[in-house]
C-alpha cells in the first residue's frame, strides 16, 4: 500500500472515510469509543497512558513513542485514535507491510504536522531499509536521506515535525532490539472479562439502537472469546437474525440459535479452533504435534494459528506450548466430549 491510501483520523473524528473501507471496517469505526471514559477494560493501560498523557501536555511536549501489543482485536488502533483525540492531534495510519520502501515512509513522516501521531500496525513486519528510517525519526525527528547512487551518493538530514509513534504488534519478541529500545512506553493489552465484553455489548447495542435483553447479553458476552471485536462481530450477526427470523430484538432464545448456525460453542470456540483443537485430539491423539503439521492437517496458515488461534486456546486452559509440540490439555477432551487422549495420559 502506497501513501495515498492512508487513513487520517483526528479532531474529534474516528476515521474519515476511506475509499477501500468495506462494511465491518465501518461497522468497527461506528463503534469504537472516541475517548478513555467510553472505552471498557484495560484499566492499567487506560490509567497509565492518562498519566503519560496529562505528562506530556503539562510539559508541552509530544507524547513518548508507544507501543501496544497482544492479540488482535483488543483495541490497540481504538487507543492510537483516542490518544490522539485527547491530543488534540491528528492520526495517521499505515501499517508495516503497507510500507514497501524506505521513501514510502520517509513521505510520510514529512508531511506529519507538529505533534501529530503516527500509527503503524503490524509493525513487527516492517522491511529493514524501512525500520532504519525511523530510528533517526524517533530518536532525533529528522531522517537520513541517501541521494544518488553509487560512489557520488551522499546523504542529506531532513528534520521532520516531532510526532509520536505509535506501533502495534501481535508479535512482540518479533520486534528487532533497536526499535524495541526506542519506544517509552511498551503497554500490554490482555483478554477482557466477560463481564467487560457484556458492557461493550451493551454500549454497541445502544449505538446501534438494537435491543438486546440482559440475560442474552450475558450469554453472548461467554462467546466472545474474550475480544472486543468478536463480541461486535456476533452482535451483527445477532441483529441480523433478530431482524430477519425473529422480527424483534436480540433474546437469549436468538443468540442460541444464531450461535449454533454460526458454529461458535459454547466457550466462543469458533469453527477454525473446534477443527484445529478436534484435530490435535483426534488425529494426533493429543499432541505433542509440531506447528508445521498440524497447520497441514487442518490447511491453515502458521501464522494464523500462532497468532489467532492459540493464544485464545492457551489462555483458556485448552492448549499448551511445549517443546516437544502442542499439546491439548485434559480441559480440551471433556469440552470436546471425547474421552482420553494418548497424549495427556
Ligand atoms: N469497542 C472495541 N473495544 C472497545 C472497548 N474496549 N470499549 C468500548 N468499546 C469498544
Amino acid at each position: 500500500m502506497a501513501i495515498e491510501e492512508e487513513m487520517v483520523a483526528g479532531e474529534g473524528t474516528a476515521v474519515t472515510a476511506h475509499q477501500t473501507q468495506n462494511d465491518t471496517e465501518a461497522f468497527e469505526n461506528k463503534l469504537r469509543p472516541k475517548d478513555f471514559s467510553g472505552y471498557i477494560g484495560q484499566g492499567e493501560v487506560k490509567q497509565n497512558l492518562q498519566v503519560f498523557l496529562t505528562a506530556a501536555q503539562n510539559r508541552g511536549e509530544v507524547l513518548d513513542h508507544t507501543i501496544f501489543y497482544g492479540p488482535p482485536g483488543l483495541g490497540k488502533t481504538t487507543l492510537a485514535m483516542i490518544l490522539a483525540d485527547s491530543m488534540g492531534t491528528q492520526l495517521r495510519v499505515t501499517s508495516g507491510p503497507a510500507l514497501e520502501k524506505p521513501g514510502d515512509l520517509a513521505s510520510i513522516l514529512s508531511n506529519l504536522q507538529e505533534g501529530d501521531f503516527l500509527f503503524i500496525d503490524e509493525i513487527h513486519r516492517l522491511r529493514m531499509p524501512v525500520e532504519e528510517i525511523l530510528y533517526t525519526a524517533m530518536e532525533d525527528f529528522a531522517i537520513d536521506l541517501v541521494i544518488g547512487k553509487g560512489p557520488s551518493a551522499r546523504t542529506m538530514r531532513l528534520n521532520v515535525p516531532r510526532f509520536t509513534l505509535v506501533g502495534a504488534t501481535t508479535q512482540f519478541s518479533k520486534l528487532s532490539n533497536p526499535l524495541r529500545d526506542r519506544f517509552g512506553h511498551i503497554e500490554k493489552l490482555r483478554f477482557y472479562e466477560d463481564d467487560e465484553i457484556g458492557q461493550i455489548i451493551k454500549r454497541s447495542a445502544d449505538i446501534l439502537e438494537i435491543e438486546i435483553e440482559a440475560a442474552a447479553t450475558q450469554q453472548l458476552a461467554k462467546c466472545c472469546r474474550r475480544t472486543p471485536r468478536i463480541a461486535n462481530r456476533l452482535l451483527r450477526r445477532m441483529r441480523d437474525f433478530a431482524e430477519v427470523v425473529h422480527q424483534g430484538s436480540i433474546t437469549q432464545a436468538v443468540v442460541e440459535e444464531s450461535l449454533k448456525n454460526l458454529s461458535v460453542d459454547a466457550k466462543g470456540l469458533d469453527f477454525a479452533d473446534q477443527e484445529y483443537l478436534r484435530t490435535l485430539c483426534d488425529k494426533f491423539k493429543g499432541g505433542p504435534a509440531g506447528l508445521s503439521t498440524l497447520a497441514a492437517a487442518i490447511g491453515e496458515d502458521e501464522a494464523t494459528i500462532e497468532e489467532v488461534i492459540e493464544p485464545f486456546l492457551i489462555r483458556e486452559g485448552l492448549l499448551q506450548k511445549t517443546p516437544r509440540g502442542r499439546m491439548a490439555t485434559e480441559a480440551a477432551f471433556s469440552h470436546l466430549g471425547i474421552i482420553g487422549g494418548g497424549g495427556m495420559l
